[in-house]
C-alpha cells in the first residue's frame, strides 16, 4: 500500500465530474486501499477518488473517529436516490485544510452504490454519516463546499486564500 498525495484547491481535478466505474479490478482494489490508507493517515472521514488524482466515482468513508458506530464503507458508483429534511453543522476538507464552514446538507438520505465486491446496495443515512455521503459525493460531481456558500462567503474565502499565498510568498526564506 502507498499514501497518496491529496489534491488541494485550486486544483482543476477537484472541479471536474468524476466517470462512472464498469471495471472492478485488482487495479480498482489497489486504488481503494490505498485511499483508505491516505484517509487514515491524515485522520480524515471521507475521501474522494478524484481528491488523489483519479477521477473516477469513487469514495471511501469511516466516521469511527468521530462516532463509535463507524466503519469503513467503501462506495462506487453512488447515487443519492432521496432526501430527507435540512440540517446545518460546520464542516472542513482534506482539500481546503484549516478551513472550516457552516454548510446546510439534508437530515437523511437515502443512496444506491456498489460495495467493493461491484455487490448493489442501499444505505439509509442520518446525522453525521449522512453528511458526509453528501459531502463526499458533491466531491464526485465536482463540488467543494465553498461551492455550497453564499456568494458572499465565497468571496471572502477567495480573498482570504490569495492573502495566505502572498503572505506564504513574503514569508519564505531560502
Ligand atoms: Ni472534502
Amino acid at each position: 500500500m502507498a499514501l497518496l498525495e491529496i489534491k488541494k484547491y485550486p486544483d482543476n481535478i477537484l472541479k471536474e465530474k468524476t466517470v462512472l466505474i464498469d471495471d472492478i479490478d485488482g487495479e480498482l482494489q489497489h486504488l481503494i486501499d490505498n485511499m483508505t490508507e491516505t484517509m487514515y493517515s491524515v485522520r480524515g472521514i471521507g475521501l474522494a477518488a478524484n481528491q488523489v488524482g483519479i477521477p473516477k466515482r469513487l469514495c471511501v468513508v469511516d466516521t469511527s473517529i468521530r462516532d463509535e458506530k463507524g466503519s469503513l464503507i467503501v462506495l462506487i458508483n453512488p447515487i443519492i436516490i432521496s432526501k430527507e429534511g435540512k440540517e446545518e453543522a460546520e464542516e472542513g476538507c482534506l482539500s481546503l485544510p484549516g478551513y472550516l464552514q457552516t454548510i446546510k446538507r439534508s437530515a437523511k438520505i437515502f443512496l444506491k452504490a456498489l460495495n467493493r465486491e461491484g455487490k448493489p446496495m442501499e444505505i439509509e443515512a442520518t446525522g453525521l454519516l449522512a453528511r458526509v455521503f453528501q459531502h463526499e459525493i458533491d466531491h464526485l460531481d465536482g463540488l467543494l463546499i465553498i461551492d455550497r456558500i453564499s456568494p458572499i462567503k465565497r468571496e471572502f474565502f477567495k480573498r482570504r486564500y490569495k492573502k495566505s499565498l502572498r503572505e506564504a510568498v513574503f514569508n519564505f526564506k531560502p
